[in-house]
């Protein structure tokens, strides 16, 4: 299938980071003008880099007006993102308001005005939100994530739902366990040989795998593809692994 999203224009919120940094790249590489927008730069990767804290409206407003040097912004990813590991009796009032506020506030305050100024110019565009397994299957020390990641699906059908008649799609990429070796967000070497351990086809998720989702929920094959969460997951949510069979011999 052909893609076609040569000319098309991009802001990659979390770019600089594993999952955020591939869609980058996978963009650029079909010809897309792409911004990395992240509280960090990127340690390599295509496009340009815009200094972005999601949770600041006005920085959200300058990201865009630098972006559009490039032409409309008419594909925005939020890939930005926060999973901390903070048992409920010890979770701070702080710790839950950052969490919220990046993965939850930070993708509403990116997605409405990328669409008010797609509406204001009458064009096209899509959204791609990256969410998680995490919005369907809690998980311990992650109480703020997972009802960030909740959040995060529910904002996706609402947005596509009141900008389908201006002909922006809203879709979610919900992944599953992916390696990205974050120093962002560090994670255990238990948690992660435990958690590759359930995953049906056998291996973590590489953040290309999550990209080329990306990709296709962007084109135009996906043109009748609104308000959709795609689990990219190994199968991690197809139902429960290694239990022995059931019945009597
Ligand atoms: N890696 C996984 O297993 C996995 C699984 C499911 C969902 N996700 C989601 O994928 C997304 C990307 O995560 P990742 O695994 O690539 O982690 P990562 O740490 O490599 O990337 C996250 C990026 O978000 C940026 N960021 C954090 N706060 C920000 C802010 N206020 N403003 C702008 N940028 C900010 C960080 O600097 C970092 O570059 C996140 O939303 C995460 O919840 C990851």
């Amino acid at each position: 299938m052909r893609l076609e999203l040569q000319g098309r224009n991009a802001l990659v919120t979390g770019g600089a980071g594993g999952i955020g940094g591939a869609i980058a790249d996978a963009l650029a590489a079909e010809g897309v003008a792409v911004a990395s927008a992240d509280t960090r730069p990127p340690p390599d990767g295509a496009g340009r880099f815009l200094e972005l804290d999601v949770r600041d409206r006005d920085a959200v407003l300058r990201a865009f007006d630098a972006a559009e040097d490039s032409g409309v912004v008419d594909i925005l990813v939020n890939a930005a993102g926060l999973y901390p590991s903070d048992p409920i009796l010890e979770m701070s009032e702080a710790a839950w308001d950052r969490v919220m506020d990046v993965n939850v506030k930070g993708m509403f305050l990116t997605s409405q005005e990328f669409c008010r100024r797609l509406v204001a110019a009458g064009r096209p565009g899509c959204i791609v939100n990256i969410t998680s397994g995490a919005a369907e299957r809690a998980r311990v020390g992650a109480a703020h994530y997972c009802t960030s990641k909740a959040a995060a699906e529910m904002l996706t059908r609402a947005f596509a739902l009141e900008f389908a008649e201006h002909g922006i799609r809203v879709n979610a990429v919900s992944p599953g366990y992916v390696e990205v070796g974050s120093a962002v967000n560090p994670l255990s070497a238990e948690y992660k040989a435990a958690i590759t351990g359930s995953i049906p086809l056998g291996r973590a998720g590489a953040p290309a795998d999550i990209a080329q989702a990306v990709l296709f929920l962007c084109s135009r094959g996906a043109e009748w593809v609104t308000g959709a969460s795609w689990r990219v997951d190994g199968g991690s949510r197809a139902g429960t692994l290694g239990l022995p069979l059931s019945r009597v011999s």
